[in-house]
């Protein structure tokens, strides 16, 4: 199992940015901490951050057939982004929106996503521990939905028979 995540704006600033709100810990140690209870969980994750929205909308075009799931903290293009909306959309993998800060508990305009309605999961306010807990949600649903469709593909071949 594949597994993409994508951080957006700033968050290659971890560590330095608002330390208050967002800890200390860098960018690089959160996704060593990912890959590496990915690697416990039999799934390799590739990272990649980007402060443009379009290379973030690529990646998600070219994610299907690469990958089975997207954990993504899309930071700021959360509160404004119809094209990162239309790319999970368009992209039809499963995706969990991450947040390092609890969003419904800050500014008003950060209590809005856009792209939480295009995943199957949001996971926030628990710092780095967002992003295992979104990979532990994603790879038990996906194995769910594994199970659940070669069960189903069983169930044809007797119907079949
Ligand atoms: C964030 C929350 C966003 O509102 C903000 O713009 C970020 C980080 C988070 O992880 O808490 O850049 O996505």
């Amino acid at each position: 199992m594949r597994i993409l995540a994508l951080n957006g704006p700033n968050l290659n600033l971890l560590g330095r940015r608002e330390p208050g709100i967002y800890g200390q810990v860098r960018l690089d140690d959160i996704m060593a901490r990912v890959a590496k209870r990915g690697r416990e969980l039999g799934v390799e994750v590739d990272h990649l951050q980007s402060n443009e929205e379009g290379v973030l909308v690529t990646k998600i075009g070219q994610a299907l057939g690469r990958y089975d799931g997207l954990l993504l903290n899309p930071a700021a293009y959360t509160h404004t982004s119809v094209a990162l909306r239309d790319a999970l959309l368009a992209c039809q993998l499963p995706a969990v929106e991450v947040h390092l800060s609890n969003t419904q508990a800050r500014e008003e305009f950060r209590h809005t996503s856009l792209t939480a309605g295009a995943c199957v999961g949001v996971v926030a306010g628990f710092g780095e521990m967002s992003y295992v807990l979104a990979l532990e949600g994603l790879v038990d649903q996906l194995r769910r939905k594994g199970a659940a469709s070669s069960l189903g593909k069983g169930a044809k071949k007797r119907s079949r028979r």
